[in-house]
């Protein structure tokens, strides 16, 4: 895998793999020193277009257990203020030589362009309504910690789906482990021919009781340039998910942040059904494991780029002669976990 660009990149052995993957790094989390030393000497930049609380954090967090360097830019008090675009920004950063670049815009297709711009690996961290794939992969990671299994789980996806690049890379994913999606909401925030991606489509929530999973989105009024709904009030009375609308045994997830109150009554969301705190810590495995694959995988490295990937003769020693090059999946645990002292 070069880079993460899309779930559409990612067939199911790929997730189960990444998935698997960061179930190990999980152990990581428990430790007193929760460090390894598998991507020590790689950067990682995080150029951030847009808001974000849990992915930019996420990232930052999953880089340093990797014991990666880390450079965060955020476009408010950079030059993007001065009138730079994105291509001599990225241009310009590059000149750090990053590995890899997490990257969130607010423009559909711009972390596929950026791939064709630098050496770097490039995670989609959120373009546009477009695509989320490491939100997918996160939640797949959490249902499968909740459920066990997804196949042939019933999922259905419920709100703002229009404007919702969660929803796209989620009914995508989801369907790969086997579930079946649906996606519910008002007609005008349900994009016309959605059907074509492979899940059913309700306008009401009469037949909610039959998901295993209830899966809420924002209402994302910064993408809404007019009015969708007559109200968030009229919105909340219709398709607000409460302790009325769903049962105990139905996992209810969000991939935040959560407008309280609108989408979710504050009573389902602070519930035990509530897997909201769970995506977010899955947040931080999953995106070890999406770097992991991304800059110490066997397929990754161009020879341009592989003579700065041979780690110094005493980290070899230290990790296991072509710990750094081989496949992840032929690496010994103890290269890769072993390792407690990695700075
Ligand atoms: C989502 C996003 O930004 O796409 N949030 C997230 O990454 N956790 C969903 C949203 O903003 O509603």
């Amino acid at each position: 895998m070069r880079h993460l660009l899309s779930i559409e990149d990612l067939d199911r052995d790929a997730i189960e793999r990444i998935v698997a993957r960061a179930a190990r790094f999980a152990e990581v989390s428990d430790r007193e020193i929760k460090k390894v030393p598998a991507l020590r000497g790689r950067m990682v930049l995080n150029l951030f277009y847009e808001a974000s609380t849990r992915t930019r954090s996420s990232f930052e967090l999953a880089a340093k257990r990797l014991s990666a360097d880390v450079v965060n830019f955020a476009a408010t008090g950079s030059s993007v203020e001065k009138g730079e675009s994105l291509k001599d920004t990225v241009l310009t950063l590059s000149a750090h030589k990053p590995d890899a670049i997490v990257l969130r815009t607010p423009w559909a297709g711009a972390a596929e362009l950026v791939s064709g711009w630098c050496s770097a690996a490039i995670v989609n961290a959120g373009d546009g309504k477009h695509e989320h794939p490491t939100q997918a992969l996160l939640d797949v990671y959490t249902l499968r910690e909740r459920l066990g299994a997804i196949d042939g789980a019933s999922i259905w996806i419920v709100g703002d789906v229009a404007h919702s690049r969660v929803a796209r890379s989620n009914i995508i994913a989801f369907q790969r482990m086997g579930a079946s999606v649906t996606v519910a909401g008002p007609p005008t925030l349900i994009p016309r021919g959605i059907e074509a991606l492979g899940c059913d489509v309700r306008y009401t929530l009469a037949e909610l009781a039959s998901a295993d999973v209830v899966y809420a989105l924002r209402m994302q009024r910064e993408r809404m340039s007019e009015t969708w709904v007559p109200s968030l009030r009229e919105y909340a009375a219709w398709y607000q998910l409460n302790a009325g609308r769903l049962t105990p045994r139905q996992v209810l997830m969000h991939p935040g942040p959560v407008n309280r109150g609108v989408e979710l009554s504050g009573e389902v969301l602070d519930s035990p059904q509530a897997a909201v705190t769970a995506q977010v810590e899955a947040g931080v495995v999953v995106r070890m494991a999406v770097l992991y694959e991304l800059l110490a995988g066997a397929s990754a490295p161009s020879p341009r780029r592989r003579g700065r990937q041979i780690a110094p003769a005493s980290d070899r020693a230290r990790t296991g002669p072509g710990a750094e090059l081989s496949d992840a999946e032929g690496v010994p645990d103890a290269a890769i976990f072993g390792m407690q002292d990695g700075a």
